[in-house]
């Protein structure tokens, strides 16, 4: 089975899809599957390229911070970039994060290419990339979300002072700001003082036109991998914990560069706490209208769970919660991969 795995692209979690890939690639079995690397470079090209299994994230942090690109997508475009033809596909695999790859966009192409994939369609990967509009989906199936304003670039352009105004009265502090379409906190930042709010969203604006402003949620910050089987039941993992270190939040740097948070893989909740959890994330992917696979994140404070997000693309990086939960619920790496191939091939 022929399994064209497509990374990298041109959001900001370019370099993380790239490690997510890596991770794929590595626990794919390849007595059954075939992996067709298809690179798109941070300006939009498809490429066909090599993936370089010796490289490793631990050896080489600092690729995530910068705008070089490794494993490397050169340049040349979808087809025939390194002198092979694609051949036939039987399944695509998009291991994309962010804008122009988790949202829905490939997987439209994928789908008017008629070619089968992995994980969540059009809609729900559109509507859970889009913070504002998943969590109005969320509070309509009875979920609790972080109470929040949505403010878009041109209104706030016209009248920044009404929007912080509306901010001031309806809101305490701290603040979170985040871009509505964002993935790995790019673009977010908390805010302690109402004075500190307008650049935080003028920062948040360079992300995306539209950006949510959110009361911070007290609590555990808690996370459960969804996955769909061939068969069409949903399993739910067990519970990770992010505890987070002498930083303000689980921000970019805590979540791929290491020291600024721990992860609990599982943590301990009670049972029926992880029973509720369980049913509220079953009911987010339905919500959403998910297929394939998300992880879910939680806070669990003292009035129970408060959603955050679904995400339907996960990271696959080595220190990403979604495969460490399978594995920590008796699910290993390449049956995971196996079990997501066969639900797309369904
Ligand atoms: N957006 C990152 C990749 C995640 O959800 O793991
Ligand atoms: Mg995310």
């Amino acid at each position: 089975i022929r399994v064209a795995l497509i990374f990298g692209g041109e959001s900001s979690e370019h370099s993380v899809s790239c490690i997510t890939a890596l991770g794929v690639a590595g626990a794919i079995d390849s007595a059954r599957y075939e992996v067709i690397p298809i690179g798109i470079t941070k300006t939009g090209q498809w490429t066909l390229c090599d993936i370089d299994k010796t490289w490793t994230l631990a050896s080489n942090p600092e690729v995530l911070l910068s705008d070089e690109v490794r494993p490397s997508i050169g340049g040349g475009n979808w087809v025939t970039a390194s002198g092979r033809d694609l051949g036939k596909i039987d399944i695509a695999f998009p291991v994309l994060h962010g804008p122009n790859g988790e949202d829905g966009s490939v997987q439209g192409l994928l789908q008017l290419c008629h070619v089968p994939y992995v994980g969540n369609g059009v809609l729900a990967s559109a509507v859970a990339m889009e913070k504002s509009k998943a969590k109005a989906l969320f509070s309509q199936a009875g979920l609790s979300v972080a109470k929040g304003l949505v403010v878009g670039e041109l209104d706030f352009k016209r009248d920044a002072a009404d929007f912080l105004a509306r901010c001031h009265a309806g809101l305490e502090l701290p603040l979170f700001v985040k871009p509505s379409r964002s993935g790995s906190s790019v673009g977010v930042s908390k805010v302690h003082s109402f004075e500190a709010l307008g650049a935080a969203i003028e920062a948040a604006f360079q992300h995306d036109n539209t950006v949510l402003v959110e009361q911070c949620i007290v609590g555990r910050e808690v996370e459960c991998a969804v996955l769909e089987l061939e068969s069409g039941a949903l399993e739910v993992s067990l519970a990770g914990e992010i505890v987070v270190r002498g930083r303000e939040f689980y921000d970019y740097e805590a979540k791929y560069l290491g020291g600024g948070a721990d992860l609990l893989v599982p943590t301990s909740l009670s049972d029926s706490e992880l029973t509720q959890m369980h049913e509220l994330a079953k009911r987010a992917f339905r919500a959403l209208g998910c297929s394939g696979l998300a992880r879910t994140d939680f806070f669990l404070t003292s009035d129970g769970f408060v959603i955050t997000e679904v995400n339907t693309m996960p990271g696959f990086t080595p220190i990403s919660m979604y495969p460490s939960l399978w594995q920590a619920t008796g699910l290993s790496y390449p049956k995971l991969v196996d079990e997501l191939i066969r639900t797309g091939l369904r």
